[in-house]
């Protein structure tokens, strides 16, 4: 295979943002898990749909037909993103909200005693919804996380399930570790005991391809402003399940077909097309890269091949970086990282903390000289204060890489963090 070469100045170009300063240092954006920065071409396809095309709809004028192409376009590319059909694609405010909707809509077909499953290592945005359901008597349990390992107990998850589970609801990556969960394994079993699935895919999108047929989950979440799109989340629904249901919206008896019938009220459409405009710009990187993964393309055509080789180019490009990050921050005296084992596949995530500094301290160190990154917990809650008890400290620092993310960067912001612990570390002996 040729030396991979990522074109990093063309997708660098592409963010009008990248060029801000703080306190004169360029900015770094290593946020990224927070939300991306977004493209010329995403920021144009929305101003195009609010000059051109803005109308509610189903009208039978001009811009109601146009808006309804564009919204309809917008599910087309972005069930390539998920490799699904269109009409298994709706569209919410945010994953958190589409979550609530699918969780009052199963209830709809639930009885109380039923049981849900949920994880230790998710967002709320993946408990919460499910939490909720336990004031209409289900019973809702949770996954362990190991907290050395910063992974789900497999063995666990197997103990809690029984034909009483109707809902399993887990995450693909930890937005806190980065963690990949083989979640291909906890569907399977879900679906022997006749439980429907929810995937929390919204920290995973981005890092790695997405392929709702391969896992066959009944449920995914993601959020197009975490890979480069406007704010929007998106629900996957696999269609012989969605056609089923009675979901809750205006008129949710009435016989509204997927994917309408996730979506109550008027969607924002110019994000919709905004999203599908973030998908076509990952597949701009593909096909600039394109000829790297010959083999791992195979069978792919169209868009949908496109969009695997531009997220096999950016994990190729982030993978050495985040490593870098991972070693070096560890080799660091009372740094402590959280990034699971090396067997483990994980995200271009990486949270540490400084003993004896609160996160908050140095994320804004850091802020102050131009490296954005998040500190806290992110509202991986569950796992950060109470199954690692770092609430005292302030959670964890977060470094998330993007694809515009440049080596530079991690080099600075490796040395900043040293340049703090040098300067602040109350444990540093030279203090
Ligand atoms: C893993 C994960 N799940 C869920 C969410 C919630 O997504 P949204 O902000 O679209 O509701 C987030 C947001 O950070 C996340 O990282």
């Amino acid at each position: 295979m040729k030396q991979f070469k990522f074109d990093i100045d063309y997708v660098r170009e592409q963010f009008p943002s990248l060029c801000k300063t703080v306190n004169g240092y360029p900015a770094a954006f290593l946020d990224g898990p927070g939300g991306t920065q977004v493209p010329r071409s995403v920021v144009e396809r929305v101003n195009d749909y609010l000059y051109y095309h803005n109308a509610n709809a189903h009208g039978n004028f001009k811009t109601s037909r146009e808006s309804d192409r564009i919204f309809w376009e917008s599910r087309e590319v972005i069930a390539d993103f998920l490799n699904c059909d269109p009409e298994e694609v709706s569209f919410g405010s945010n994953s958190s909200t589409n979550n609530f909707i699918l969780a009052f809509s199963l209830l709809r077909i639930m009885k109380p005693g039923d049981e849900i499953i949920i994880t230790e290592i998710d967002h709320e945005g993946n408990r919460s919804p499910w939490l909720t359901l336990k004031d209409f008597g289900m019973v809702v349990k949770e996954v362990k996380v190991d907290p050395k390992t910063y992974t789900l107990d497999l063995e666990d998850y197997k103990s809690k399930l029984s034909d009483k589970t109707k809902v399993v609801a887990i995450n693909w990556a930890s937005n806190a570790t980065g963690t990949i969960t083989d979640v291909k394994t906890y569907i399977k079993l879900a679906h022997e005991v006749g439980a429907l699935t929810v995937v929390d895919a919204v920290h995973y999108a981005l890092h790695k391809t997405i392929d709702v047929r391969d896992i066959d989950t009944d449920f995914l979440l993601c959020s197009a402003y975490k890979f480069f799109g406007p704010h929007i989340g998106i629900l996957y629904s696999k269609a012989e399940v969605g056609k089923k249901l009675k979901t809750v919206r205006v008129m949710a008896d009435d016989n509204t077909e997927i994917p309408d019938k996730f979506e109550i009220g008027t969607i924002a459409m110019e994000h919709a097309a905004g999203a599908a405009a973030a998908v076509e710009f990952i597949a701009d990187i593909g096909r600039m890269h394109e000829e790297y993964f010959t083999d791992e393309l195979e069978g792919l055509t169209g868009r949908r091949r496109l969009v695997v080789a531009g997220i096999k180019a950016i994990e190729a490009y982030e993978e050495p970086l985040a490593r870098k990050l991972r070693d070096e921050l560890s080799a660091i005296e009372g740094v402590t990282v959280y990034s699971p084992p090396e067997d483990v596949p994980k995200t271009s995530t990486v949270s540490f903390t400084v003993e004896g500094i609160n996160s908050a301290e140095l994320g804004t160190y850091l802020g102050d000289r131009g490296i954005f990154v998040w500190d806290g917990h992110f509202y991986a809650m569950h796992l950060i204060n109470n199954v690692l008890d770092l609430k005292d400290q302030g959670g964890v620092v977060r470094i998330g890489l993007a694809p515009y993310n440049t080596a530079d960067e991690v080099d600075r912001t490796i040395q900043a963090v040293k340049d703090f612990i040098y300067n602040n570390w109350r444990g540093n002996p030279l203090l």
